[in-house]
């Protein structure tokens, strides 16, 4: 066993200094996506928005759409005019391919499609349904940038797809669409900046995530830091409690109109011209093993994907536990960024019939891989939360 400190800093990932363009022929987020045609947003959402109308989707059709969901990719698909038609995701968080093909009916115009976590739904069978109905399919890839499904890269089958920035990099906003279909023709985007307040509110929290992760080293500075930067009253922690209704999801979650034309901030083009993503990759790899090393075969912990297949860039290590929101709240209380994940329900649709979903929503909890942990950080988390485990259900 290495030497374990009682503290390290575990929170989200945070911009470092040195961000340079690269000029040294490394990987950046735009070569990644160089060939493609591609749109900047302020938000995924806004991409979404954008994608319903380049489809003509509207009053009066049904866009097929997963179980579970975080809420807001559903708010501007109904934004549009259009009704989403619910389809089941099993408590692995895989598409239910027959639930598919029967909730299809004649006003299906449009399939959404969700990679969890960077891992692959089947997309090739998806793409299939559509094309034998000649309907487009959205693909989401919020969670899952970089990610490919062996060689492809995921993102690249659907005849629109959706991207989210800040999610696996320390940017203040940004979403991207990703037009594979020639078909359709973008005459004009009318982009304006975000707001800046928008941009600007989220910028102190990824200072503040630099200046504890910099501090880590020190025992005397960084409790110190660690008090005055992140101390902050309990949440609440509905999320494990038995429930007697379903909680709502933010309310942020829900469309805002105001945001339709605005594109990302030059804040996030710039640093996503940084950033190498090959490293990025291999380090997320890397520490999503090690959390399968260190927390297989447990009891009260069930990690949602046993392996980790060729090409899955993880965005999280989700992990099944009881407890959830006090297990949740104490690693936040040890600055660990867990996150009980999609724990709101968006208001309006048909939760009861989907049990798994539910399940999914109320049960999962997701793990940090990102790229600044090292092996040491995720023992120290997996230790933490093997503790937190065994004194909530004590
Ligand atoms: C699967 C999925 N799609 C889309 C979105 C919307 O992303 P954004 O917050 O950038 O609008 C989210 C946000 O959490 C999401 O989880």
């Amino acid at each position: 066993m290495v030497f374990m400190p009682k503290q390290l800093y575990c929170g989200p990932s945070s911009p470092s200094i040195c961000h340079r363009r690269r000029t040294d022929g490394g990987d950046s987020v735009g070569a990644w996506f160089e060939k493609e045609q591609v749109f900047y947003a302020h938000k995924a959402r806004v991409g979404i928005r954008w994608a319903c109308d380049l489809l003509k989707l509207g009053e009066g059709q049904k866009i097929l759409t997963p179980a579970y969901n975080c809420g807001s990719e559903i708010s501007p698909l109904l934004n549009c005019g259009a009704s989403v038609t619910l389809y089941r995701v099993d408590k692995e968080g895989q598409l239910d391919l027959e639930d598919l093909h029967k909730r299809y009916c004649s006003q299906t115009k449009a399939v959404y499609v969700t990679h969890y976590f960077g891992f692959p739904q089947p997309t090739a069978s998806i793409r299939q349904f559509c094309d034998e109905r000649q309907i487009p399919l959205i693909e989401d890839c919020a969670l899952s940038l970089f990610s490919c499904d062996g060689e492809a890269k995921l993102g690249s089958s659907g005849d629109i797809s959706i991207f989210n920035f800040p999610k696996t990099l320390p940017v203040p906003d940004g979403g991207m669409v990703l037009i594979n279909n020639p078909d359709l023709h973008v005459d004009s985007w009318k982009m304006r900046g975000p707001p800046i307040v928008r941009v600007s509110r989220n910028v102190p929290p990824l200072i503040k995530r630099y200046v504890l992760r910099m501090s880590a080293g020190s025992n005397l500075l960084y409790p110190i830091l660690l008090y005055i930067l992140e101390h902050k009253q309990s949440a609440s922690s509905s999320n494990g409690a038995a429930r007697t209704a379903l909680p709502d999801m933010p309310s942020n979650y829900y469309y805002d109109e105001r945001l339709n034309d605005r594109k990302v901030s030059r804040l996030t083009e710039r640093l996503l011209g940084t950033f190498d993503v090959a490293t990025i990759i291999s380090r997320r790899r890397t520490n999503f093993i090690h959390y399968l090393n260190f927390l297989s075969d447990l009891q009260d912990v069930e990690p949602l994907y046993e392996e980790l297949p060729d090409g899955v860039c993880p965005l999280y290590f989700p992990v099944i536990v009881g407890n959830r929101g006090k297990v949740c709240q104490k690693l936040n209380d040890v600055s660990i960024s867990a996150v009980a994940w999609w724990a709101g329900y968006h208001r309006g649709l048909p939760w009861d019939e989907y049990p798994d979903a539910c399940f999914l929503k109320d049960n999962l909890l997701v793990l940090p891989v990102h790229q600044q942990l090292s092996e040491l950080h995720i023992e120290f988390i997996s230790r933490k939360l093997i503790d937190c485990v065994r004194e909530c259900s004590a």
